[in-house]
Protein backbone atom coordinates (compact mmCIF):
# COMPACT_ATOMS: atom_id res chain seq x y z
CA UNK A 1 0.00 0.00 0.00
CA UNK A 2 1.16 3.31 -1.24
CA UNK A 3 0.13 6.08 1.53
CA UNK A 4 -0.14 9.89 0.38
CA UNK A 5 -0.86 12.88 3.75
CA UNK A 6 -1.81 15.87 2.76
CA UNK A 7 -1.03 18.97 4.42
CA UNK A 8 -1.98 22.07 5.42
CA UNK A 9 -2.66 24.95 7.87
CA UNK A 10 -6.22 24.16 9.18
CA UNK A 11 -7.18 21.03 7.47
CA UNK A 12 -10.51 22.04 6.36
CA UNK A 13 -9.59 24.36 2.73
CA UNK A 14 -7.16 23.14 0.73
CA UNK A 15 -5.86 19.37 2.27
CA UNK A 16 -9.31 18.22 2.50
CA UNK A 17 -10.06 19.14 -0.80
CA UNK A 18 -6.66 17.62 -2.24
CA UNK A 19 -7.52 14.50 -0.30
CA UNK A 20 -10.83 14.08 -1.70
CA UNK A 21 -9.53 15.41 -5.15
CA UNK A 22 -7.01 12.56 -5.24
CA UNK A 23 -9.08 9.94 -3.71
CA UNK A 24 -11.95 10.35 -6.19
CA UNK A 25 -8.96 10.04 -9.44
CA UNK A 26 -7.44 7.04 -7.48
CA UNK A 27 -11.01 5.44 -7.30
CA UNK A 28 -11.88 5.73 -10.73
CA UNK A 29 -8.51 4.53 -11.98
CA UNK A 30 -8.82 1.39 -10.07
CA UNK A 31 -6.13 1.69 -7.51
CA UNK A 32 -8.23 2.38 -4.61
CA UNK A 33 -7.00 -0.77 -3.41
CA UNK A 34 -2.85 0.19 -3.77
CA UNK A 35 -3.33 4.27 -2.60
CA UNK A 36 -4.52 5.41 0.81
CA UNK A 37 -5.38 8.97 1.52
CA UNK A 38 -5.43 10.85 4.37
CA UNK A 39 -5.05 14.75 5.40
CA UNK A 40 -3.98 16.43 8.10
CA UNK A 41 -3.38 20.21 9.43
CA UNK A 42 0.35 21.45 11.01
CA UNK A 43 -2.31 23.55 13.21
CA UNK A 44 -4.86 21.70 15.33
CA UNK A 45 -7.08 24.81 15.76
CA UNK A 46 -10.14 23.07 14.00
CA UNK A 47 -9.31 19.80 15.32
CA UNK A 48 -12.58 17.33 15.01
CA UNK A 49 -14.57 19.66 12.57
CA UNK A 50 -15.55 19.10 8.73
CA UNK A 51 -14.10 21.06 6.00
CA UNK A 52 -15.50 25.08 5.36
CA UNK A 53 -18.56 24.96 3.78
CA UNK A 54 -17.18 27.01 0.88
CA UNK A 55 -14.81 24.02 0.21
CA UNK A 56 -17.39 21.78 0.57
CA UNK A 57 -19.52 23.58 -1.90
CA UNK A 58 -17.08 23.92 -4.39
CA UNK A 59 -16.11 20.20 -4.61
CA UNK A 60 -19.58 19.15 -5.16
CA UNK A 61 -19.98 21.65 -7.60
CA UNK A 62 -17.06 19.45 -9.40
CA UNK A 63 -18.91 16.02 -8.18
CA UNK A 64 -16.93 15.25 -5.15
CA UNK A 65 -18.06 15.10 -1.71
CA UNK A 66 -15.80 15.70 0.86
CA UNK A 67 -18.42 16.03 3.84
CA UNK A 68 -17.40 12.89 5.77
CA UNK A 69 -13.37 14.42 6.54
CA UNK A 70 -12.51 15.75 10.07
CA UNK A 71 -10.06 17.83 10.61
CA UNK A 72 -6.79 16.45 12.72
CA UNK A 73 -3.42 17.60 13.99
CA UNK A 74 0.29 16.38 12.46
CA UNK A 75 1.68 13.51 14.59
CA UNK A 76 4.95 12.94 15.10
CA UNK A 77 4.19 9.04 13.62
CA UNK A 78 3.11 10.65 10.21
CA UNK A 79 6.33 10.48 8.77
CA UNK A 80 7.03 6.96 9.49
CA UNK A 81 3.45 5.61 8.15
CA UNK A 82 3.20 7.92 4.93
CA UNK A 83 5.09 7.53 1.59
CA UNK A 84 4.50 10.76 0.38
CA UNK A 85 3.62 13.90 2.43
CA UNK A 86 2.24 16.87 0.78
CA UNK A 87 2.59 20.48 1.14
CA UNK A 88 0.25 22.85 -0.09
CA UNK A 89 2.94 26.07 0.67
CA UNK A 90 6.10 27.18 1.89
CA UNK A 91 5.17 27.72 5.58
CA UNK A 92 3.62 24.06 5.82
CA UNK A 93 6.76 22.38 3.95
CA UNK A 94 8.90 24.16 6.40
CA UNK A 95 7.18 23.39 9.32
CA UNK A 96 6.65 19.84 8.06
CA UNK A 97 10.48 19.77 7.29
CA UNK A 98 11.25 20.35 10.97
CA UNK A 99 9.28 18.02 12.50
CA UNK A 100 10.29 14.90 10.76
CA UNK A 101 13.58 12.69 11.67
CA UNK A 102 15.88 13.40 8.83
CA UNK A 103 15.76 9.88 7.54
CA UNK A 104 11.95 10.93 6.43
CA UNK A 105 12.61 13.93 5.31
CA UNK A 106 12.82 13.19 2.06
CA UNK A 107 8.96 12.48 1.93
CA UNK A 108 8.08 15.96 2.00
CA UNK A 109 7.04 17.17 -1.31
CA UNK A 110 5.33 20.53 -2.24
CA UNK A 111 1.86 19.79 -4.31
CA UNK A 112 2.51 22.13 -6.94
CA UNK A 113 5.91 20.96 -7.71
CA UNK A 114 3.25 18.16 -9.48
CA UNK A 115 1.56 20.89 -11.84
CA UNK A 116 4.43 22.82 -13.23
CA UNK A 117 2.00 23.87 -16.03
CA UNK A 118 0.18 25.71 -13.44
CA UNK A 119 2.73 28.42 -12.81
CA UNK A 120 3.14 28.72 -8.90
CA UNK A 121 4.66 27.32 -6.08
CA UNK A 122 2.01 27.15 -3.73
CA UNK A 123 -1.70 26.49 -3.16
CA UNK A 124 -2.81 29.97 -1.27
CA UNK A 125 -4.94 29.91 1.74
CA UNK A 126 -8.23 30.81 1.01
CA UNK A 127 -9.74 30.79 4.50
CA UNK A 128 -9.93 34.73 4.43
CA UNK A 129 -10.52 35.31 0.83
CA UNK A 130 -13.98 35.85 -1.21
CA UNK A 131 -15.35 32.19 -2.43
CA UNK A 132 -13.83 33.17 -6.35
CA UNK A 133 -10.37 31.61 -4.51
CA UNK A 134 -11.87 28.54 -3.51
CA UNK A 135 -12.52 27.41 -7.22
CA UNK A 136 -8.54 28.62 -8.43
CA UNK A 137 -7.56 26.58 -5.39
CA UNK A 138 -9.37 23.65 -6.65
CA UNK A 139 -8.45 23.64 -10.25
CA UNK A 140 -4.28 23.46 -8.86
CA UNK A 141 -4.91 20.35 -6.76
CA UNK A 142 -6.86 19.23 -9.73
CA UNK A 143 -3.71 19.63 -12.35
CA UNK A 144 -1.46 18.59 -9.29
CA UNK A 145 -3.31 15.57 -8.05
CA UNK A 146 -3.05 14.56 -11.89
CA UNK A 147 0.76 15.12 -11.81
CA UNK A 148 1.09 13.21 -8.91
CA UNK A 149 -0.91 10.44 -9.35
CA UNK A 150 1.61 10.14 -12.76
CA UNK A 151 4.90 10.00 -10.27
CA UNK A 152 3.48 7.65 -8.26
CA UNK A 153 2.52 5.27 -11.59
CA UNK A 154 6.26 6.15 -12.84
CA UNK A 155 7.86 5.34 -9.38
CA UNK A 156 6.06 3.28 -7.23
CA UNK A 157 3.72 0.77 -9.13
P1 LIG B 1 -6.44 25.62 5.23
O1 LIG B 1 -7.09 27.07 5.49
O2 LIG B 1 -5.05 25.65 5.84
O3 LIG B 1 -6.43 25.47 3.77
O4 LIG B 1 -7.36 24.61 5.93
C1 LIG B 1 -7.13 27.69 6.74
C2 LIG B 1 -8.14 27.37 7.62
C3 LIG B 1 -8.22 28.03 8.83
C4 LIG B 1 -7.29 29.01 9.15
C5 LIG B 1 -6.27 29.31 8.28
C6 LIG B 1 -6.19 28.64 7.07
N1 LIG B 1 -7.40 29.70 10.39
O5 LIG B 1 -6.65 30.69 10.58
O6 LIG B 1 -8.24 29.33 11.25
Amino acid sequence: MIRVLFVCLGNICRSPTAEGVFRDLVAREGLSDKIETDSCGTSGWHRGDPPDRRACQEAKRRGIMIDDLKSRETRDSDFKDFDFIIAMDTNNFDTLTAMSPAKHSDKIHMFLSFAPNVGETEVPDPYYGGDGGFANVFDMIDAASNGLLAHIRDTHL
